[in-house]
């Protein structure tokens, strides 16, 4: 759709549908290869290298970041709450929008997904 191709009838617009509610790129198909190597490269140093908030920077801030291999982490937090955070920032979460592209974002938030949290 955005790539160049002719619009193909009900598959884009299914698929804009589910852009529309999820409000975000979908994140099935995201890239997690790349969305791993983005981890290890801007988040690891505060959510550490098995997504627990102990990163060497993260374990010593004075609010951490949470345990994403914790089930009472993921209970009732929306995807799209989630990606905002990333987007925007919050308190010591520095802001990545800018700085990562869209597509980067829900690669690097899928990978953290599929990574840490408990089935
Ligand atoms: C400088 C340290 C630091 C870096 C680097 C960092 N974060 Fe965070 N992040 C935090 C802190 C601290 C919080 C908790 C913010 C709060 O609730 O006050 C947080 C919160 C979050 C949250 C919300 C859930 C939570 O943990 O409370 C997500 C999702 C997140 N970060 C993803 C990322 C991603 C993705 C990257 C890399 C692209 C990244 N962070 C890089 C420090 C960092």
């Amino acid at each position: 759709m955005f790539r160049g191709h002719r619009a193909r009838g009900w598959n884009d617009l299914v698929w804009i549908a589910g852009l529309v509610l999820a409000g975000a790129p979908a994140l099935a198909a995201a890239d997690l290869d790349r969305g791993k190597a983005i981890y290890q490269d801007r988040c690891e140093i505060c959510h550490g290298a098995g997504g627990r908030g102990d990163g060497p920077t993260g374990r010593v801030l004075p609010t951490r970041p949470s345990d994403y291999t914790s089930a009472a982490f993921w209970r009732g937090r929306k995807d799209a709450e989630l990606l905002d955070i990333i987007r925007q920032g919050k308190g010591l979460m520095p802001k990545w929008e800018g700085g990562l592209s869209d597509a980067e974002i829900r690669d690097v938030y899928a990978y953290i997904k599929s990574a840490f949290k408990p089935e």
